[in-house]
């Protein structure tokens, strides 16, 4: 019995030992390089990673999703960066107010490090400096059908971090909700994915393990004729979805305006219901049910 207890204490010792390893690797995963050490408008201010988000526990979204792009000596390189801004509670004075973090009017020596500091820090940057790298398992965007894989390592080759964060995606897995209308408007992944910096986001499959298309049928009720029900069921088995998203529709149901002198001039479901593609338009009953 006594063997069975400790043989159980084991198992879950080892278990939290080895979340707190996963957890760990986590953090060793994602490398945000080594201090930086700000020289302008005057040497020499020490910011340390290590300091905030392990000393501190911050998450890396509490700074990188807008206040600092990260990128190291961008912030110097704007004009106001300096004292005032900070008493203002911009860059550093988001926090160091007083209340999250030691006020940015006090302590001053704790952030000036002075010229002994600077050359100690040079030192320690030399030797503790890593490239920065994202996460190195590709990680997931969204859950069920739509959910979406996205590999920091393929992107990483071409891109510096700043360059989707913040202006592009928040640095913290499930804070943004992606959809397809946003992507065709050039946001998220459709900041790039145009079909000119990479690949359109008209080609599903590069992103999607499988395209998911609504399973029941979209029922619309229209005023003055019965109700139409339009299945991708059929239609999607025997049209590729971009031969209708999103140059005859966008994909949400009641985006698109649908109207029946549109359709009689080609247009939406005209486009092919006009009695050579599909059915014709006049087969009012073959829609309207
Ligand atoms: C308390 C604020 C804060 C937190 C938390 C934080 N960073 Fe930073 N990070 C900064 C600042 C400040 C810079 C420099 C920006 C500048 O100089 O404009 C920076 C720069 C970077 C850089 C660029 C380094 C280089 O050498 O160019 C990377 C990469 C980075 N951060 C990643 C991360 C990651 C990953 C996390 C979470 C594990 C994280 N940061 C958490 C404030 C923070
Ligand atoms: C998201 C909040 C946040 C931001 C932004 C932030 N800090 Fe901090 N910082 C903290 C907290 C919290 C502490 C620890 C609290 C304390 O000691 O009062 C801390 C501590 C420090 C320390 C002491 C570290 C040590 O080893 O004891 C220095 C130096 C420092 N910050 C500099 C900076 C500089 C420079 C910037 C801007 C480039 C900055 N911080 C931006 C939250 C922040
Ligand atoms: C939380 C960190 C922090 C604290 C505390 C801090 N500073 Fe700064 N200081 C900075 C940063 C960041 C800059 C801009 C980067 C640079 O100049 O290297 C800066 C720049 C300056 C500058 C040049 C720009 C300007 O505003 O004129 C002076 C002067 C200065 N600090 C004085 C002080 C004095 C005096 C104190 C204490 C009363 C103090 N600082 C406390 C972070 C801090
Ligand atoms: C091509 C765009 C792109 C580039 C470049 C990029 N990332 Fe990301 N990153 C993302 C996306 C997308 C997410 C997930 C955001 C979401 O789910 O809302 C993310 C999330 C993260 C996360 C949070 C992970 C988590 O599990 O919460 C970290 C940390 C991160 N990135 C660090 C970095 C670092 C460090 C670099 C530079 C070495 C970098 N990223 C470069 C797109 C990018
Ligand atoms: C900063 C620009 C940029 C952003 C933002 C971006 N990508 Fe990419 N992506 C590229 C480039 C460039 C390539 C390589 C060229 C190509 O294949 O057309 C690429 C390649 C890919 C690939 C093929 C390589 C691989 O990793 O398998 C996939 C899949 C992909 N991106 C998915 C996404 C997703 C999903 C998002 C949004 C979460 C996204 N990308 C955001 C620029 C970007
Ligand atoms: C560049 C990568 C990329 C391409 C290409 C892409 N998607 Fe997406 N798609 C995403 C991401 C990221 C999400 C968000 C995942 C989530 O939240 O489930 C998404 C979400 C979706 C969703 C659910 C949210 C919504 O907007 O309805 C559908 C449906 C969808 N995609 C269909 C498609 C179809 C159809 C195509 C091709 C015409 C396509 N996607 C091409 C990246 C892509
Ligand atoms: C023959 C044209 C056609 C094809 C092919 C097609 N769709 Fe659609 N889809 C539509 C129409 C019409 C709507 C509704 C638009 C509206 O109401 O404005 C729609 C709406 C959607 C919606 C939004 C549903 C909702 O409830 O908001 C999604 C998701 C979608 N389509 C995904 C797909 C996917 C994935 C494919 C490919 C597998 C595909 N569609 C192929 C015509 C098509
Ligand atoms: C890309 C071409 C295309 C577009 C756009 C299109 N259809 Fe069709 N549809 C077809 C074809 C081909 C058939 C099969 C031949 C037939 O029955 O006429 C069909 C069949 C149908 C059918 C009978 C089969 C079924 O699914 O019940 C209905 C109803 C229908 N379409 C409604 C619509 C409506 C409503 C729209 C607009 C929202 C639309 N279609 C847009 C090509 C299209
Ligand atoms: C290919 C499928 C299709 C056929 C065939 C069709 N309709 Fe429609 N009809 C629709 C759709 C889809 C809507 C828009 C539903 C909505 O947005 O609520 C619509 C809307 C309408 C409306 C209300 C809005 C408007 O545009 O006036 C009327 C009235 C209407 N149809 C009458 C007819 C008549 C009469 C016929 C035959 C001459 C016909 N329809 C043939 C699909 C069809």
């Amino acid at each position: 019995m006594k063997k069975l207890i400790l043989a159980a204490l084991f198992v879950s010792l080892a278990t939290i030992l080895f979340v707190e390893n996963t957890v760990l690797n986590a953090a060793e995963d994602v490398l945000y390089g080594g201090d930086i050490v700000y020289t302008k408008p005057v040497k020499s201010v020490i910011f340390s990673h290590k300091a905030h988000v392990e000393g501190k526990k911050l998450d890396c979204d509490a700074c990188h999703s807008g206040l600092f792009d990260p990128k190291a000596l961008k912030a110097q390189e704007k004009s106001d960066f300096n004292m005032d801004s900070l008493y203002k509670g911009k860059y550093c004075g988001a926090c160091h107010n007083g209340k999250t973090a030691f006020a940015s009017n006090t302590q001053c020596a704790r952030c000036h490090i002075g010229v002994k500091g600077y050359a100690a820090s040079k030192q320690k940057t030399v030797s503790t400096a890593s490239v920065p790298a994202g996460p190195k398992q590709p990680i997931t965007i969204g859950s069920g059908d739509s959910a979406v894989k996205f590999s920091h390592a393929s992107h990483e080759k071409s891109f510096g971090c700043d360059e989707c964060h913040a202006n592009v995606f928040p640095m913290k897995s499930g804070k943004t909700k992606v959809t397809m209308e946003a992507i065709y408007q050039g946001q998220y992944c459709g900041a790039c994915h145009n079909g000119k910096k990479a690949f359109a986001s008209s080609e599903c499959l590069k992103c999607h393990a499988k395209v998911p298309a609504p399973k029941t049928p979209l029922i619309y009720k229209p005023k003055g004729a019965a109700p139409v029900n339009f299945s991708h069921d059929f239609h999607a088995s025997a049209f590729k979805c971009d031969d209708c998203h999103k140059k005859l529709f966008v994909m949400q149901k009641g985006g698109s305006k649908m109207k029946m002198d549109a359709m009689y001039e080609g247009k939406s479901c005209g486009k092919c219901h006009d009695g050579k593609t599909a059915s014709s338009v006049s087969d009012c009953g073959k829609c309207h049910k």
